[in-house]
């Protein structure tokens, strides 16, 4: 049995927040490639150093560069069992590429995490993230409960970048909408809820929809 998904939803919807939670449920590797991107910025990479300015601006890196992270990535053997992508695909291309990359594998999965721009710039004015591994601050504290790390706020949540992430997401992002919408696997859930009950929505929908495409559980 395979679980491919994918988390749709605009800057600050709770897709990362979200996929800890599934990963664990399904045993499925998270892959995030803003996570992805963060960490060759931070290791200065010849990936980080392309694409570090205009992440920080709030804007996409090319199609082609991404897809060719994205390619690499699912050619690993933990995906065998499925996969849970967060941030890919963005545009209508990257869309079309990843429709070519899982050719012949169980079907895509969509989960849209819907969430209204005020309570997207809400949520980022005050996020905090961990300088030293990047996982978002939960709670009062002052140090990551992950790795002890010290906490900061996140380079792109400036609200001038949030408000071009927002719209970026609008112009290049939202026509996935239209072109997933239509299909069996399709999902859309309320993201402005208590984390634990989005996340129960998520597996109940997902799992409805598993049941149904493939041989599962
Ligand atoms: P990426 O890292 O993917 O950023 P994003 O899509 O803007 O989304 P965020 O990570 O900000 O939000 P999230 O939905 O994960 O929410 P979270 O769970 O953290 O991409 C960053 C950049 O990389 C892009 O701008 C682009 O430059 C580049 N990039 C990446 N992929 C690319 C691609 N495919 N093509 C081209 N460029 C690409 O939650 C947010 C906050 O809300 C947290 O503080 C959290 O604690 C809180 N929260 C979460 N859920 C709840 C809840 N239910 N109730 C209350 N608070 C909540
Ligand atoms: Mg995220």
């Amino acid at each position: 049995m395979e679980l491919n998904l994918v988390m749709l939803g605009p800057p600050g919807a709770g897709k990362g927040t979200q996929a800890r939670q599934l990963r664990r449920h399904w045993n499925i590797p998270h892959i995030s490639t803003g996570a992805m991107l963060r960490e060759a910025v931070q290791a200065g990479t010849p990936l980080g150093r392309e694409v570090a300015a205009i992440m920080e601006s709030g804007g996409l890196i090319s199609d082609e560069v991404i897809t060719r992270v994205v390619t690499e990535r699912l050619s690993n053997g933990d995906t065998n069992n499925g996969f849970l992508l967060d941030g890919y695909p963005r545009t209508i291309p990257q869309a079309e590429a990843l429709d070519g990359l899982v050719a012949g594998r169980a079907p895509l999965i969509i989960v849209e995490i819907v969430l209204s721009e005020a309570e997207v710039v809400r949520r980022l004015a005050s996020r905090m993230v961990c300088a030293e591994c990047g996982t978002n601050a939960v709670g009062e504290g002052t140090t990551c409960y992950d790795c002890g790390g010290p906490l900061v706020p996140r380079a792109d949540d400036r609200e001038q970048v949030v408000l071009n992430r927002l719209k970026v997401y609008r112009d290049q992002t939202e026509p996935l909408v239209q072109y997933y919408g239509s299909r069996l696997t399709y999902c859309r859930v309320d993201g402005a809820r208590l984390p634990d009950d989005v996340t129960a929505d998520i597996i109940r929908e997902v799992e409805e929809r598993a049941s149904k495409t493939t041989a599962w559980p």
